[in-house]
């Protein structure tokens, strides 16, 4: 596979935001499959771009079995950014160095925005941002260790929505590819609205490219959120859970085409291909671990709320199967795309 480069990889870049729990191989896999991929030029690469659930540096450095296993990769999530978190330059370093070696993703992301306290209290995510200086020196030591390009993805401030403008310079200057800008703070955690305003101004102080995240939760918005913010592109996060078709239905809004309808067989058919690839990845009891991607599946389902219940308390795989079953033969039970805008 070519290497991912930021500055020349087609315009807009919709690529999916990295989730805890959520972005893991089975779902990565899932988004790509439900992408019809545009008759390519030779040397173009597969599209969305995905960005793996953040690790811990520090788990990789130390050997931890579970969180190396994280960093596995299967050919067809390539192109594949793996994001880390972690507060020590050095080791952020290593852990990428060692990543880079065993399983070659197209590039690093380093998590500069998460605003869980378990993260930040040890300057981890966020909190970064209040330390510019040890910051800039991750990307330093980073960018130092490995071959692929490194992106940063970060708040709009810790509680000011303002200092992301001086922030991104700092990342610029050091080195990193590509920043991806949560439009909120992290005070803000997930309340308010995403600021795109800010976003748009932080784009005009850098001349790396710069995604805008936050708030983009239905495909139809993305025109809507390039525009305000002048970004290169979009990092979409919960838009696109329990809705893989969002990267499908993102380019037919960017070219003014309506959106191919999702059908409820087609859901379901790719229900059961998720659980699948899940179960391939977790073995079998991963079923309990399946159920929050049930929950997005059917969000906003109507005459289904007898349904949405069992989904999201199946032990086994053929009870999933059972209820799915069922569904397809019930009246009165549709889903629309499952949308928080
Ligand atoms: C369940 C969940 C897990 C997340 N985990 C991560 C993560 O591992 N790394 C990260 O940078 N952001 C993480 N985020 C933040 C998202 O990538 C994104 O920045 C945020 O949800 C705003 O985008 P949205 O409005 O499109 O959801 C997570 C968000 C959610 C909802």
């Amino acid at each position: 596979m070519p290497p991912l480069d930021w500055k020349t990889l087609p315009r807009p870049i919709v690529a999916l935001s990295p989730m805890a729990d959520m972005t893991d191989s089975a779902f990565c896999r899932v988004v790509r499959e439900c992408t019809p991929q545009r008759p390519q030029a030779s040397g173009q690469l597969p599209f969305p771009v995905v960005f793996r659930e953040m690790v811990s540096a520090e788990a990789v450095v130390r050997g931890n079995q579970k969180t190396l296993g994280m960093t596995d990769i299967d050919p067809a999530e390539r192109p594949l950014v793996q994001q880390l978190f972690g507060a020590d330059p050095a080791t952020m370093a290593e852990a990428a160095r060692r990543i880079e070696a065993e399983h070659h993703p197209e590039g690093f992301d380093v998590n500069m925005g998460c605003p869980v306290y378990k993260i930040v209290h040890s300057f981890n995510g966020a909190a970064l941002m209040k330390e510019p200086a040890r910051a800039a020196e991750i990307v330093r030591r980073m960018k130092a260790a490995i071959t692929v390009p490194l992106s940063v993805k970060i708040r709009a401030g810790w509680s000011d929505p303002r200092e992301c403008l001086d922030f991104v310079r700092v990342l610029e200057d050091a080195g990193a590819d590509l920043v991806a800008i949560h439009g909120r703070t992290k005070k803000q955690g997930y309340s308010g609205k995403a600021d795109w305003n800010i976003i748009a101004e932080a784009k005009t102080r850098v001349k790396i490219p710069v995604l805008a995240n936050g708030d983009v939760h239905d495909p139809a918005q993305v025109p809507e959120a390039l525009r305000v913010t002048g970004c290169d592109g979009a990092l979409i996060a919960r838009g696109a859970l329990g809705h893989p078709w969002f990267f499908l239905h993102a380019q037919e809004a960017l070219a003014g085409q309506t959106p191919t309808p999702v059908t409820l067989a087609e859901r379901v058919r790719v229900v059961r291909r998720h659980a699948d690839l899940h179960a391939e990845q977790y073995g079998e009891r991963g079923i309990v671990t399946f159920r929050k991607h049930l929950a997005w599946y059917f969000k906003g389902a109507r005459g289904a709320k007898a349904f949405r219940q069992r989904l999201v308390t199946v032990k086994t795989r053929a009870e999933l199967d059972a209820v799915l079953d069922e569904m397809l033969v019930a009246s009165g039970f549709s889903v629309d795309s499952p949308s928080l805008a």
